[in-house]
């Protein structure tokens, strides 16, 4: 093979991986990187009990967006931190906020009964959905949000937990959307929520 046969490969060679670049970029642009992490399996069916003791499963959460976290009333800073963020966001949203819902799941069921849950919760916006279950349960639907959880002992004989402190947004159709950040002003937050309503 002489110098311009290899030439007259590379060419074609070449046009070849230009054409492939530009149609992964066109499934990128049209598919969207929302819809890719919706394909990525996060969320699903889980059945609970609210802080007012009422059974609620992923069927009350469909067709309407919704943000969900996982955390436990005795934590020290994160979960009273988001659930204030997330109250301003629903602050923020005014009658809008009636399109949306928010459910704080336990990590600990141990402790956190609907009661417990109840008390601490009477700090936040009352449309914020606390929910509990059975250890089986809990472990169920935050396989189903992979989100981690572990308890760690304290030297008083009493325990903590480490937790995702992720803020899910799904959509209507429970497609997981993204990371949701509630770290900026509820009005920003209120703002990309709506898209989503
Ligand atoms: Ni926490």
């Amino acid at each position: 093979m002489n110098a311009s046969d290899k030439r007259s490969l590379i060419l074609p060679a070449a046009a070849f991986l230009v054409g492939l670049l530009a149609l992964v970029t066109a499934i990128f642009i049209v598919v969207g990187p929302g819809e890719r992490s919706g394909g990525g399996g996060i969320g699903g069916a889980f059945t609970l009990v609210s802080q007012s003791g009422n059974k609620v499963s992923d069927k009350d959460f469909a067709g309407t967006p919704f943000l969900v976290f996982f955390g436990f009333t005795h934590c020290p800073d994160v979960c009273p931190t988001t659930l204030y963020e997330t109250s301003e966001v629903l602050r923020a949203l005014g009658n809008n906020a009636d399109k949306l819902k928010v459910a704080f799941i336990t990590v600990d069921p141990e402790r956190d009964t609907p009661e417990a849950l109840k008390n601490y919760l009477g700090s936040f916006d009352p449309r914020i959905v606390g929910l509990t279950g059975s250890q089986e349960e809990i472990d169920r639907v935050t396989r189903a949000y992979r989100a981690y959880y572990r308890k760690v002992p304290l030297k008083d004989g009493s325990y903590t937990m480490d937790h995702t402190a992720l803020v899910y947004l799904m959509d209507k159709r429970g497609n997981f959307v993204g990371s949701f950040n509630v770290k900026r002003t509820p009005q920003e937050a209120a703002k990309e929520l709506t898209r989503y309503l």
